[in-house]
């Protein structure tokens, strides 16, 4: 094979890919040892300060900055290490939004799952949620039964709605809403910004109880006495009435058209009329061949969480939108890591 072939972007991306679980499982390693932290308090340290922080014996220290250096988060000169740009930005605190979080969360939670990829792809379902006990059909269902693992999801999916957030609160449609109804709220991270940015608006976030609970976290603290909780299971408890506006923020991609379609409806019917429904989700473009962030989460729905769902086009959203009987409908496209805003008016 020449080697000018083998420097081309496309085969650099294949090193990459085939390297990158390790490379991922190092940074989440380092991650987990807090070394990104240790290292923004003391950058230039050498390896002996490194190894007495963590405990892990030499050689074994040793082989994992390696990986974390080939990963590019940290660099190494005159024998000390410092994190590099992007690991000091998005992995060096322990902020709600850090990133560290989320690493943490896909390797505790996503990646394990996905080793059963095939065998769940060809089932038709999500057999990868066989490894975790209960019969409830969704991973979201059954996580209330380990609360230490739910909290770590929790803490991993608000660290990325932190990432993708200001995209969704800047949209002018929020200045108008009084009364919003966030469907699957989760830790009310979503709803906290939209209060802080919004200081007439209200909410009412729906969500499992045990995830209900989470919302007395960092985020939302500020803003209890302006949300309301209600909790149950948003299909078979009925949506509250009184808001004049329903979101569903990182919810309906996880489900299949047929529930999408049952979700919408239930909005619809709270609704007054003139009342908006927004949805906020990630979007897969350009026929459906790009996106790392999408694909992602379409095979972590199919193989764990739901058994369906995936990043659904923008056309796909507005026809069910338009199918429940909403009008007005409009997308703004291309927001930050891959999502879509669709909004549609009850007439
Ligand atoms: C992917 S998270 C989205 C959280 C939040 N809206 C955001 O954008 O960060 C989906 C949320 O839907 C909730 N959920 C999933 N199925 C549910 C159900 N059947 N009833 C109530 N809540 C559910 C989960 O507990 C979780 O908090």
């Amino acid at each position: 094979m020449p080697s000018q072939q083998k420097s081309s972007p496309e085969y650099q991306q294949f090193d990459f890919l085939m390297n990158a679980p390790a490379l991922f499982n190092a940074a989440a390693t380092a991650a987990e040892l807090r070394i990104f932290m240790f290292l923004s308090e003391n950058p230039g340290s050498d390896f002996e300060a490194i190894r007495q922080f963590t405990g892990v014996p030499s050689h074994q220290l040793r082989v994992l900055l390696q990986g974390v250096c080939a990963a590019s988060l940290l660099e190494r000169s005159e024998g000390g290490y410092r994190n590099s740009a992007v690991a000091e930005d998005l992995l060096a605190s322990e902020e709600p939004g850090s990133w560290a979080h989320t690493l943490i969360g896909w390797k505790e939670i996503y990646y394990p799952a996905f080793g059963q990829m095939t065998k769940a792809l060809k089932a038709g379902t999500n057999t990868a949620l066989d490894s975790y006990p209960g019969d409830e059909p969704t991973l979201y269902k059954r996580l209330p039964r380990n609360p230490e693992l739910e909290g770590v999801f929790h803490k991993a999916m608000a660290a990325f709605t932190l990432a993708s957030i200001n995209d969704l609160v800047e949209r002018e449609q929020f200045s108008t809403v009084t009364h919003l109804l966030d469907i699957g709220g989760g830790d009310s991270t979503t709803t906290a910004r939209l209060l802080e940015r919004y200081p007439h608006m209200r909410s009412t976030v729906f969500d499992q109880p045990s995830v209900s609970e989470l919302a007395h976290g960092k985020e939302a603290q500020k803003f209890l006495d302006r949300i309301d909780l209600v909790t149950g299971d948003f299909f078979d408890t009925p949506f509250p009435e009184g808001a004049d506006a329903v979101l569903f923020s990182h919810v309906l991609g996880i489900f299949s058209a047929e529930q999408i379609v049952t979700l919408l409806k239930k909005a619809y019917n709270v609704l007054p009329s003139g009342g908006r429904v927004f949805i906020y989700d990630y979007n897969v473009t350009e026929n459906e061949t790009k996106g790392i962030y999408g694909a992602r989460l379409g095979l972590y729905f199919n193989v764990l969480a739901s058994g369906t769902g995936m990043a659904y086009p923008a056309e796909d959203f507005e026809g069910w939108l338009a199918e429940v009987g909403f009008e007005n409908i409009s997308t703004v496209a291309e927001l930050d890591y891959e999502h879509g805003f669709h909004v549609g008016v009850k007439p």
